[in-house]
């Protein structure tokens, strides 16, 4: 009978072939083995620095840990089913390395506050990546935007054409959204950093441990103050994954865009060869699938925010193993932003705007029926209300004769209001439209470039 090296002792059987398969998750956490590590260097030094165990337990312990860092490296490290997780294969890979001080490592600590430490580790390192790969994205934008802050395309609500904005002011509203992602981020990331290790199974040890050396040691600002809560919550986790589920809808609504703006009915931007794909039947075809993974990768991310939190849910305190599943969803949901950021920016730095059908199309659908209405309150004193009901009367006469609002004559327009001049005439471009936005976060060109200088400051 082969029994469990780590907790034979009371047992007289080994797991089920099923015990074992639904038991293991080494393929899920074998992805913090280098936290792992971190979090058991940490807690090695501190228990040689304290006498809990002997200096020379210590430095094998550190030297073993050494070498399975190498391994883990160069890819030589066995990875055991029989031993579960991640936490168990370390162990048993430093017990063959270094002998009985493997031993003394697990002295004052538990696989509770263990996985509870790497897992923050891991999280926080995502966090970090995720952060750098919005940075990028706001670069990218702002990019796009200092070479279009003149670019006229039309502004929609419903998606019918509302208004004339500048492109450059469009990618400017996402470089907005994707900061608020980043502060999301960043305060999970803040509340995250604080270190279970040291809770030990749930009460805390009767052992002398410094858990201020550790969470200094592993770059926490703190030991976290409750051992029960330091084992059994997730919430940075649950933080982490909604706050992706936020970034992932922004990178979405993005990803919607440039495929509309792609169709041939468009055509307001192309995407390089290099980030389109053809048909296999269809020899006229550039498909924006990265553009349309995008999209549809929102539907893991917030699979994944769910499946935690269903998991979560009705857990007494502390650890339960349920919690086991906690690992899966994060990482898939960090893997596929991390993927979305990088293809996003590839495209919006490679992305050649078509400024000709920007403008043509900015000028249809009356874009500029609410300058007209503008004008009759400031030069005719009209209360808005009325030059709005009188705006859509030449809308209609010009709907009518199948003309543009700028087509119609002066006569046509003193048809419906006798007090119009030819002054009117004057805001009736598109180009006007956009250069009179001026109010504060409006579209005209020189606040766009305003907005430029003070994201390019802040991106330095
Ligand atoms: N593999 C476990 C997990 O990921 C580690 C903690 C196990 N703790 C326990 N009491 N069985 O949750």
């Amino acid at each position: 009978m082969n029994k469990n090296k780590m907790w034979g002792g009371r047992f007289g059987a080994s797991p089920s072939e099923i015990m074992q398969e639904i038991n293991a998750s080494i393929d899920t956490d074998r992805r913090f083995a280098a936290q792992d590590i971190d979090g058991s260097r940490a807690h090695a030094r501190m228990l040689g620095e304290t006498g809990i165990i002997s200096r020379e337990d210590a430095a094998k312990i550190l030297d073993g840990l050494n070498t399975i860092a190498s391994e883990l490296d160069d890819g030589s490290f066995p990875y055991r089913v029989e031993f579960e997780d991640i936490h168990l294969n370390v162990e048993a890979r430093l017990t063959e390395l270094i002998g009985a001080a493997a031993g003394r490592l697990h002295t004052g600590r538990s696989r509770n506050d263990q996985v509870a430490t790497d897992f923050r580790l891991w999280v926080r390192d995502a966090i970090d990546r995720v952060l750098t790969g919005l940075a990028a994205l706001q670069t990218a934008l702002v990019d796009q935007a200092e070479n279009h802050a003149e670019t006229i395309m039309p502004g929609f609500t419903h998606l019918q054409t509302a208004q004339p904005v500048t492109f450059g002011h469009h990618c400017l509203a996402y470089v907005e959204m994707f900061e608020r992602d980043m502060g999301r981020f960043s305060d999970a990331r803040r509340r995250l950093n604080e270190s279970p290790l040291g809770a030990a199974a749930l009460a805390g040890t009767s052992f002398p441990i410094d858990r201020d050396m550790t969470a200094k040691t592993l770059g926490f600002d703190a030991p976290m103050r409750n051992s029960l809560d330091a084992v059994s919550d997730r919430d940075f986790a649950l933080e982490t994954a909604n706050a992706a589920t936020i970034c992932a809808a922004h990178l979405s609504r993005l990803a919607e865009e440039i495929v509309v703006w792609c169709s041939a009915q468009f055509a307001f931007v192309q995407l390089p060869d290099d980030l389109t794909t053809g048909s296999s039947i269809m020899p006229q075809k550039r498909n924006p699938d990265a553009a349309e993974l995008i999209r549809a990768k929102t539907g893991r991310v917030n699979g994944a925010a769910i499946a935690l939190l269903t998991m979560m849910k009705g857990l007494p305190l502390a650890y339960s193993k349920d919690m086991q599943e906690d690992k899966q969803p994060v990482f898939d949901a960090v893997d596929s932003l991390e993927l979305s950021l990088t293809a996003m920016t590839a495209m919006i730095t490679a992305l050649t705007v078509h400024k000709d059908n920007m403008a043509v199309a900015a000028a249809q659908g009356f874009s500029t029926a609410t300058d007209l209405a503008d004008w009759l309150v400031r030069v005719l004193k009209m209360p808005f209300r009325d030059a709005h009901h009188t705006t859509g009367t030449l809308v209609a006469l010009a709907e009518k004769k199948g003309i543009a609002l700028d087509a119609l004559t002066l006569q046509d327009m003193q048809s419906v209001e006798k007090r119009i001049t030819e002054d009117v005439y004057s805001v009736l471009s598109v180009e006007n439209s956009v250069k009179s936005r001026v109010s504060a976060g409006g579209t005209a060109p020189e606040r766009v470039r305003e907005m430029v200088s003070f994201w390019q400051n802040r991106l330095k």
